[in-house]
């Protein structure tokens, strides 16, 4: 049986927002609000929502980048929601972001080398042997091969895909069993995105990594395979295996959401409809009830709007919160 690696139970992430010359408050983002999930180990998740729905700040929470404010994040059965700095470094070490801009996360005047010998040299990998076999390793594991081509070289004399191999490669140097991947591939050129989701892919099979894989693409998801928790304004709305979710999606979100993926058969184009009408909400003030009532062409008057949907497990690990799925 699966056993879970990460599971985070009603997380909540909020920044303050002041403005004005004496910085008064005024209320806060309400960016993660009570997001309950289950990561086995050697698997992956993806996390698919709208821009601003909180995806980031969820994976930077989960990596305690950002200072949780309720809920528990438990790893391998260790409760880290508050764990000191200084008590983080396994954690550290553990675990892994990689982000959409890799040029942005390298530094720009160091080389492969040097960028892949810091983490071993901060986590105290003092045998200089050990270090080169560690980098050698980790560049085969992302196929900047051969070696010798890149190991000198800096970031801008990279292409986009090759520097985000190198930044998974410094991601997975120190062996970690967590890597939160980011929109690793909005920012790169169409044509290599299916090569670093297939890598990741790999990565993951291969060493038993467990992935949480963010996106705002439904369609890139089948790449990682084993849950889709869909998220809108700060709530995980449905999660289920990707295959329930692809075949019988039950919110109405991930029902438009599913019919705005880009079909290559121009005969299906024409089904597109139901997307939504109207933004997301301002995570400031969400509206009351469920935050998909404005938008949502279901609607149930004076529940949808006045009352906070629980998750309801509607079939065997198919988790919807929505009223429409109220049966008791
Ligand atoms: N450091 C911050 N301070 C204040 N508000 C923030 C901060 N970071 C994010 N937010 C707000 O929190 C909400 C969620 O943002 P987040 O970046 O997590 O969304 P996202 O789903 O990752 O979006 P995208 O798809 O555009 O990357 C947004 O309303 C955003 O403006
Ligand atoms: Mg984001």
């Amino acid at each position: 049986m699966s056993t879970p690696l990460l599971r985070t139970e009603r997380l909540k992430k909020y920044f303050e927002v002041k403005r004005g010359f004496i910085r008064r408050s005024k209320g806060y983002v309400r960016a993660v609000d009570g997001v309950s999930l289950t990561l086995n180990r050697g698997e992956a998740i993806s996390i698919v929502g709208e821009s601003g729905c909180g995806k980031t700040t969820l994976g930077k929470t989960i990596l305690r980048l950002y200072e949780p404010i309720g809920g528990k994040i438990i790893f391998n059965n260790k409760d880290i929601t508050y764990l000191r700095w200084k008590d983080l470094k396994w954690y550290r070490r553990e675990t892994g972001l990689i982000q959409q801009d890799p040029f942005g996360a390298l530094p720009s005047f160091m080389t492969t080398k040097g960028i892949l010998q810091e983490p071993l040299i901060i986590n105290g990998v003092k045998d200089k042997k050990e270090r080169m076999e560690k980098i050698y390793r980790s560049l085969e594991q992302v196929r900047l091969t051969p070696i010798e081509d890149f190991i000198g070289k800096y970031p801008h004399m990279l292409s986009g895909g090759q520097q985000q191999r190198l930044v998974i490669a410094r991601s997975i140097i120190l062996e970690p069993k967590l890597i939160i991947a980011d929109e690793p591939v909005s920012m790169l050129d169409a044509s290599v995105r299916v090569e670093i989701l297939k890598l990741l892919q790999n990565l993951q099979r291969d060493y038993k990594l467990s992935i949480i894989y963010i996106t705002h693409d439904l369609s890139t998801t089948r790449y990682f395979s084993e849950m889709i928790y869909i998220m809108y304004a700060g709530h995980i709305v449905e999660g289920a295996s990707t295959k329930e979710i692809l075949k019988s999606p039950m919110h109405p979100y991930t029902k438009a959401l599913l019919n705005v993926i880009p079909d290559p058969d121009p005969s299906n184009r024409l089904k597109v409809r139901e997307v939504p009408a109207g933004e997301p909400p301002n995570l400031l003030s969400p509206p009351s009830g469920c935050r998909f009532n404005p938008r949502c062409i279901n609607i149930i008057k004076g529940v949808c709007d006045s009352k906070e949907p629980p998750m309801f497990e509607v079939d065997k690990d198919h988790y919807v919160k929505c009223w429409l799925y109220d049966h008791t």
